[in-house]
């Protein structure tokens, strides 16, 4: 059975087992309830914060409705990505390449299902499937009653810096092979002219001009899905069709991380940060990648890409040539 569209904007309805601590008041609320408290509340600097991500959800709301045609029905099985955590009353639709490891952390010690450290869980025990459940194993009802009352969140990062971060950590220099086998091989067999042998058997030498190519290559997406690294946001996480409370950016992570806590009750957990200067050197290696893409490919990856910079409010990087 379809999925309810959930209107885009809904006040929040009460909810009984909501186990949030007094952030704001000493009252129980849900963080639905909480950011509806703040969106009406007095001025302080969180609602300050508060005022951003309306504005934010604004932007989204308008972008989608400029944008986005009349849309299949969502089933459960497109709802994969949203992972639920019922005690706390979230749904954090999870974005590779946008700290989801360290999300997916954080949501299991905010669960007692870690320790209460989120730098403590291993990565592998962070990813491993049902560990946190996903509105996809529910049914139309009960997707339909968390949709409702939950606050959902998801995180999103400029395209190309994410792209070009997917292709550093499964192709480039990957932690393991199995992203080489899987798709650096079939890369180098669909588009390598006069490939080595060993480059064939291994898929351990994919360029990034080359995985561009066959992001562009019309093949690859009547095949199958775009792997979760290298899709788009708004396919994973259908922006448009559920109604997303915080839109969490990658380049302002803490801030956003630390507001989305708050609202759930547990403003002493901390968001693991990053190395510093990890996002810095990042984006500069993004840079570097796509300086040496021509404008051809840059523009037709920039309009591969298109929905996720203009739903999420991303201009296009200084270096691209799209004119
Ligand atoms: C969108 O991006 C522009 C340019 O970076 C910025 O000035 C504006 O405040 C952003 N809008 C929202 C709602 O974040």
């Amino acid at each position: 059975a379809p999925v309810h569209l959930m209107p885009l904007s809904l006040c929040p309805i009460a909810f009984e087992n909501s186990l949030s601590s007094g952030w704001l008041s000493g009252k129980r609320r849900s963080p639905l309830q909480m950011l509806y408290d703040l969106d009406q509340g007095p001025r302080s600097a969180l609602a300050a914060l508060a005022a951003e991500h309306r504005q934010r959800r604004d932007l989204l709301r308008r972008a989608c409705s400029r944008h986005t045609r009349r849309q299949r029905l969502l089933g459960p099985e497109d709802l994969r990505h949203v992972l639920v955590d019922d005690a706390h009353g979230l749904l954090y639709c999870y974005v590779p390449k946008v700290a989801c490891t360290n999300w997916k952390r954080v949501l299991l010690a905010l669960s007692g299902r870690g320790p209460a450290d989120p730098r403590a869980i291993p990565a592998h025990e962070a990813h491993a499937p049902g560990r946190l459940p996903s509105l996809a194993d529910f049914g139309p009802a009960e997707i339909n009653r968390r949709l409702r009352a939950y606050l959902a969140f998801l995180f999103v990062r400029e395209p190309f810096e994410r792209l070009a971060s997917a292709y550093r950590n499964k192709l480039a220099r990957p932690h393991g092979a199995a992203f080489q086998r899987r798709f650096g091989t079939r890369i180098v067999r669909r588009l390598r002219p006069r490939p080595r042998p060993e480059a064939l058997a291994r898929g351990h030498d994919v360029r990034f001009a080359e995985f561009l190519a066959y992001l562009l290559d019309p093949r690859t997406r009547r095949d199958e899905p775009f792997n979760e690294h290298w899709e788009r946001a708004h396919a994973l996480c259908h922006p448009c069709r559920l109604r997303y409370d915080v839109v969490g950016r990658f380049e302002t992570l803490a801030d956003d991380a630390a507001f989305v806590l708050g609202l759930a009750g547990a403003p002493h957990l901390r968001f693991p940060a990053p190395p510093p200067g990890a996002p810095a050197a990042a984006r500069a290696r993004a840079e570097r990648l796509f300086r040496d893409v021509s404008p051809f490919y840059q523009r037709r990856l920039f309009d591969l890409y298109r929905m996720d910079f203009l739903l999420f409010n991303y201009s296009a990087p200084a270096y691209v040539r799209l004119r």
